[in-house]
């Protein structure tokens, strides 16, 4: 690395500092401990745990203890909570706080997915403002006591007529939220086009004292260097870029240091990483068959570029166990360089703009009704979160 100046201070999320101003996305099904661990033996920064549900938090379900589990090495401690009832997020909040299991808190104002929007829940949860300012205000006054600092991750809003950002923004920043990331799409855009970086340049208008966070199709070190000149953000928060390819966060370091040091690995150095995020998974599950399945999707993201044989493509998504890991990986041809371009570019999640799906009646008031009360306790209990 040389010594140029660093293009960003360091983020400062409340008493946190972020020395590299970089957040890895939480990503359900995807940011879980393993995840995370491979990420920082790369680079620097936020790593947000998989969202968990508030419901199944105060509930203490297996599942949400193991999302919001951390290496015991693992600074900062960063978990995503989804909710819809200020009480109940409020309560979630406590428990991770007062429970010393979290030194970080983001709340998820983002989830597009049509089971959770039809009833109100996730991006088009901003629209009903008392909602979203009371479960804002909750998760700060329960987090402030302990020192915890309270983030929020959001939509531009429900679609391009109703647009909830930069209201949701003013209104998390005089709740006393430490920083709001936006991704820089509606709820109806899903995951379809590129996402509107000129939004993030407005919200860091409207938002003027805690750090605005830019996120959305950032998948080289260039593009977060890119959206910081374009939007003026003060950090960035890079998802499915990272799929396949945890060594991104080296790039990003280093681009965010002022170096244009970049990580080109051969197919072996791929593999190696195959191999240690499948370990690292049967840790984190203690079970390699659920393992193992859980990184069958997480072959083609490796592998985006690199010449593999159809059939043993095939046979890396049906992989059962680490021994048949370890053959399939041995028949790669390991000595094959980097792919340049092919490996690089949009992966992951795409598709196309869906109607937004919202509750009958959703979009007619800004504020929140009885009707539409008991429908947003079950967007909570749809949502795979915990
Ligand atoms: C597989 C997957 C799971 C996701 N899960 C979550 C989640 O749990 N919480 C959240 O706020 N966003 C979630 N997102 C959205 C990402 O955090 C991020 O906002 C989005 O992918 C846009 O950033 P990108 O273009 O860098 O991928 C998820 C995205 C993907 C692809």
């Amino acid at each position: 690395m040389t010594d140029a100046p660093a293009v960003l201070p360091p983020l400062r999320i409340g008493p946190l500092t972020v020395d590299t101003p970089v957040v890895l996305a939480p990503m359900a099904g995807v940011t879980n401990r393993a995840f995370r661990r491979l990420c920082r033996e790369h680079g620097a920064g936020l790593y947000v745990a998989e969202m968990v549900t508030s419901r199944a938090l105060v509930e203490r379900t297996p599942e949400s203890l193991r999302i919001i589990r951390h290496d015991p090495d693992e600074r900062l401690r960063s978990v995503q909570v989804y909710g819809v009832d200020p009480a109940t997020v409020g309560a979630a909040v406590r428990m991770l706080a007062a429970e010393d299991r979290a030194d970080h808190v983001d709340l998820n104002f983002g989830c597009p997915v049509p089971k959770v929007t039809r009833r109100g829940g996730g991006a088009v949860l901003p629209w009903k403002r008392d909602l979203f300012s009371a479960i804002v205000h909750a998760a700060v006054a329960a987090a402030e006591p302990y020192g915890v600092p309270v983030t929020i991750k959001m939509r531009k809003g429900v679609d391009d007529d109703h647009l909830t950002y930069l209201e949701a923004g003013r209104v998390a920043e005089d709740a006393g939220v430490a920083a709001v990331a936006l991704h820089a799409r509606t709820a109806a855009d899903h995951y379809s086009g590129t996402a509107d970086w000129s939004a993030i340049a407005r919200l860091k208008e409207a938002v003027t004292s805690i750090p605005v966070l830019g996120n959305g199709d950032i998948w080289s070190a260039e593009d977060a260097l890119a959206m910081v000149h374009q939007t003026g953000c003060d950090g960035v928060v890079v998802g499915r870029g990272c799929q396949g390819r945890p060594w991104l966060f080296a790039d990003l370091a280093a681009a965010f240091h002022g170096s244009d040091a970049r990580v080109r690995p051969g197919l072996r150095e791929v593999a190696h990483a195959i191999r240690r995020h499948a370990e690292l998974m049967v840790e984190e599950f203690d079970d390699e068959l659920k393992a193992l399945r859980e990184m069958r999707k997480h072959m083609a993201w490796y592998l985006k570029g690199y010449v593999v044989g159809g059939e043993l493509r095939r046979e890396l998504g049906l992989v059962e166990d680490l021994a048949h890991l370890d053959r399939l990986l041995g028949q790669l041809d390991l000595d094959q360089p980097y792919p340049g371009e092919a490996a690089e570019g949009q992966r992951g999640r795409a598709g196309s703009p869906k109607r937004p799906v919202v509750p009958d009646g959703w979009l007619d008031s800004r504020e929140l009704d009885d009707t539409f009360r008991a429908a947003l306790a079950e967007a909570e209990l749809s949502v795979s979160g915990g």
